[in-house]
Order: C-alpha cells, then sequence, then structure tokens
C-alpha cells in the first residue's frame, strides 16, 4: 500500500495533487510520501518485533538526506557502503552507532573515518580486508565490531546482476570457509568479530531463499558455539521485494511469518537492512511527454525523463508501471498490471531523449493514448530511481520533493548547467 492515489481522475500523492507539485518544480522530478516511507519502516518493525530488531535502512536505495532523517527519526540505523554514504547517514542526523557498514572494497581512508565516527558494525567481505581492519584497530588502540559476510551459495533468483549470495560472487566468504576464518581471527584484542552477516541479493519475491541461508548460517552458528567461539549477533542483509506489479512481493507478515520462527530462540541480536521495501512504492518518477511519434513499425511515447534519471529499465529490464497523472474517467488504472483491460489503449514504447536505445522505460506497453505535454507517472521509482542517477547527455539531475500530508517540500532542487560543469578544473 502507498499513498499515490487516483482521486477524481488525477493522481495524488497523499493530499497533493502531482500536477501541483509540477506546476512549482517542473519536470522530471521524483516525488516520495514521507507517510509511506514511514508506513513501510513501520510494517517491517511490526512484522518482526519479536526479535526487536535493529532496522538499518539501506541508503543507496534513496539517499536524500531528507528521507534518512525520517526514518533515522522513525528508530531506523543505516546500512551504508562508502565513506559517502556514512557522511550522509550521520549529516541526515543518524547513529553512528546504529550503522553497519558492507562492501568489499573499503579503504583505509573510509576505515579510519567509520572508526572516528563510532561505526556499530563492520561487514567484512574477505580475509585480506579482515586483516586489514585488525591492524588498523590495533594500530590505533580502538576496539570496534565486526560481523562476517556469508556466501550461502544460494540462488536468490533474481537478475544476476543483483544477485549476491551465490557461489562465484564478489561478496562475503564462502560458507565452507566460514569456521576456519572464525576460529583463525576471532580473538583479537580490537576487533570484535562476533557477528555473521548475510546478504544474498534484491529482490527476493519468496521466502524460500532467506529461509535456506538463515537456516545454514544457524547450522554454523552452532557448530562455532560449540566450539566455544562467541557469535552474538546475526545480520540478515536486506533483499525484500516491491510490488512492481501487483501482489509480485511477499508482505512484511508473510517474510516475518518464514523467518521469524528461525531465529526467536537463537540468542542472537539481528540486524536486518531493508532498502526496496521501504523505499520503491514510496517515490513516483513524474515525467512529461514531449512527441507522440508514429513509424511504420511503432509508436513511441517520448518523455522528458531519461535513463540517467531512472536507468533500472536499461539496466536490468526492469518493469515499471507507467500512467498518465490526468486520466479520462473510465481509464482508472488497474493496479500495476502490465497489460491493462481498459477500452482505446495505444502500444507504446515510452523512451526518453538519451542518445540510446536503451534509453527505454517501456517496450509494447498499453497506455491512454498521449498527448504532447501532459504528465506520466512512472512508479515504484523510489528505490534506485534517484540514487543511481547521473548527468548522462549533460542533463541536470531532476528535482525531488517530499511530500507529507499537504505539506510539499522540496528536498532537492533540480541541478543547473552550471551544477553540471562545477567540480571541473578549468581556468
Ligand atoms: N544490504 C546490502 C549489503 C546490500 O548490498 C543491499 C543492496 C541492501 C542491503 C538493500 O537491499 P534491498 O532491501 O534494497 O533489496 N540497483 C538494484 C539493486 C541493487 C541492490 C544492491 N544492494 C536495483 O535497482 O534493483
Amino acid at each position: 500500500m502507498d499513498l499515490f492515489q487516483y482521486r477524481n481522475n488525477e493522481l495524488f500523492c497523499e493530499e497533493v495533487s502531482i500536477e501541483q507539485i509540477v506546476r512549482d518544480v517542473g519536470t522530471p522530478c521524483y516525488v516520495y510520501s514521507a507517510s509511506t516511507l514511514v508506513n513501510h519502516y513501520k510494517r517491517i518493525a511490526d512484522a518482526f518485533a519479536e526479535l526487536d530488531p535493529l532496522i538499518c535502512y539501506s541508503i543507496k536505495s534513496c539517499s536524500n538526506l531528507h528521507i534518512c532523517k525520517l526514518l533515522a527519526s522513525a528508530g531506523a540505523g543505516f546500512d551504508v557502503v562508502s565513506g559517502g554514504e556514512l557522511y550522509r547517514g550521520i549529516q541526515a542526523g543518524g547513529d553512528p552507532a546504529k550503522m553497519v557498514y558492507a562492501g568489499v572494497g573499503k579503504t583505509d581512508a573510509e576505515i579510519n573515518q567509520a572508526l572516528d565516527a563510532g561505526l556499530g558494525w563492520f561487514n567484512i567481505e574477505s580475509v585480506p580486508e579482515l586483516e586489514n581492519l585488525q591492524k588498523i584497530t590495533a594500530q590505533r588502540k580502538i576496539v570496534s565490531r565486526a560481523a562476517l559476510r556469508i556466501n550461502p551459495d544460494i540462488d536468490p533468483k533474481t537478475h544476476r546482476y543483483t544477485a549476491t549470495g551465490k557461489k562465484h560472487s564478489k561478496f562475503g566468504v564462502a560458507i565452507e570457509r566460514a569456521e576456519e576464518i572464525v576460529k583463525k581471527y576471532a580473538k583479537h584484542d580490537y576487533l570484535r568479530m562476533t557477528g555473521l552477516h548475510l546478504h544474498i541479493g534484491s529482490p527476493i519475491n519468496s521466502t524460500e531463499p532467506f529461509i535456506e541461508a538463515i537456516e545454514k548460517v544457524l547450522r554454523l552458528i552452532d557448530g562455532l558455539r560449540k566450539d566455544g567461539f562467541e557469535i552474538d549477533t546475526l545480520d540478515i542483509g536486506g533483499g525484500f521485494g516491491a510490488d512492481y506489479t501487483k501482489d509480485q512481493s511477499p508482505v512484511s507478515t508473510t517474510y516475518a511469518a518464514a523467518m521469524v520462527p528461525l531465529l526467536k530462540n537463537s540468542g542472537l541480536k539481528i540486524i536486518m537492512e531493508p532498502g526496496r521495501s521501504i523505499a520503491a512504492n514510496s517515490g513516483i518518477l513524474v515525467t512529461q511527454v514531449l512527441f507522440e511519434k508514429d513509424s511504420e513499425e511503432k509508436s513511441f511515447a517520448i518523455v522528458d525523463a531519461g535513463m540517467n534519471d531512472l536507468i533500472r529499465p536499461a539496466l536490468y529490464e526492469a518493469f515499471h508501471f507507467i500512467w498518465p497523472t490526468k486520466i479520462a474517467q473510465g481509464m482508472l488504472p488497474p493496479v500495476r498490471s502490465e497489460r491493462p483491460d481498459l477500452p482505446n489503449l495505444k502500444k507504446y514504447d515510452v523512451v526518453g531523449p538519451i542518445c540510446e536505445s536503451g534509453d527505454c522505460f517501456a517496450h509494447d506497453r498499453y497506455l491512454p493514448r498521449v498527448n504532447r505535454g501532459e504528465l506520466m507517472a512512472i512508479f515504484t521509482a523510489g528505490a534506485y530511481g534517484f540514487s543511481m542517477s547521473s548527468q548522462y547527455n549533460s542533463r541536470p539531475r531532476a528535482a525531488e520533493v517530499l511530500v507529507q500530508g499537504n505539506l510539499t517540500r522540496l528536498i532537492r532542487r533540480r541541478e543547473t548547467y552550471q551544477d553540471l560543469i562545477q567540480a571541473e578544473v578549468f581556468e
């Protein structure tokens, strides 16, 4: 459920019409619903309440400071993957002690930055990284905590670019090697490696891969505990799905029903790292139709957003539901369906202005006939939308707007041409 709803044939975010927002900020723009963000966070917290987990919102999914701040105020910690995300999390008012830091290539500068900040957990991805972290904590005489990321060799049944827990992935250490690594490295004066970490991919639209991964890692923890090693924390990562199409993803309570029974008597502090399940349906990308172009073979709806604004369709062939923000009577969109059963639809490729054929938001999509100047909403764009956007083709990045009730706040202004060149050293 989200708070992007049609009222009197017009799309609203909470209490504000999209048209009103566009009058103020133009297109393309991202519009987020604050209440949806917080509701999604709370839904996860409620579903998993029995475990009292630390929920670390995955900053990479949607990184705007206002959104991070909103979630921190709701109780979230942060999952970060770079010094920049750590900086962002702190700027947003997040507590570094409630942050976890994953990533296969943390630099010494980033490690020092995290130690200075008092980071909660380093999620360790390899033995060389572990040795380096032990060296730095010992040199600086700073006590810190770490969780070893386990690669359980499980197929999350998602796009190959976002599957992270299969054997040949660059992430974590093979589960078969984990015992030997913990035994060799766990006893250290400064680095307390008393946790394990999992993140097997994203999005995972079923519970089975999670169950399989957790069961495998619990067996590992059992063995380690029997040998006298203290493991007190398990970070189960992110990866919950979102409804790009109707009912595509299990709801939080379904994930919880599968996972909580496995974990509740484990004596482990549980950490979670959801991103998409909080942010995806909390945001849309609004774009304007520039032209309708008919060729012999195809019709194109040419819009003013491009793959630089939302790269998911180009990169993963991801499906995003698209519909006009103002509709004729009777054309209420069927909830995120790939082939709406409505009269007088026309088949379009919805494309952007960028000089690549991959700059296409939808192939052969059935839409009400488009008109120049009308606004289209690209739904489920809150996660990995703006955060993956770029200035490719020297296109200033879009504006971001956060709506709460009837209040609208510009949380990132549209970039200017000056912004495009300001970091370039040119005299
Ligand atoms: N934790 C770690 C260590 C991660 O690498 C990720 C996502 C998450 C948590 C959050 O996963 P989520 O709950 O959002 O599924 N750009 C892709 C998704 C890449 C995910 C990268 N890691 C997309 O647009 O689908």
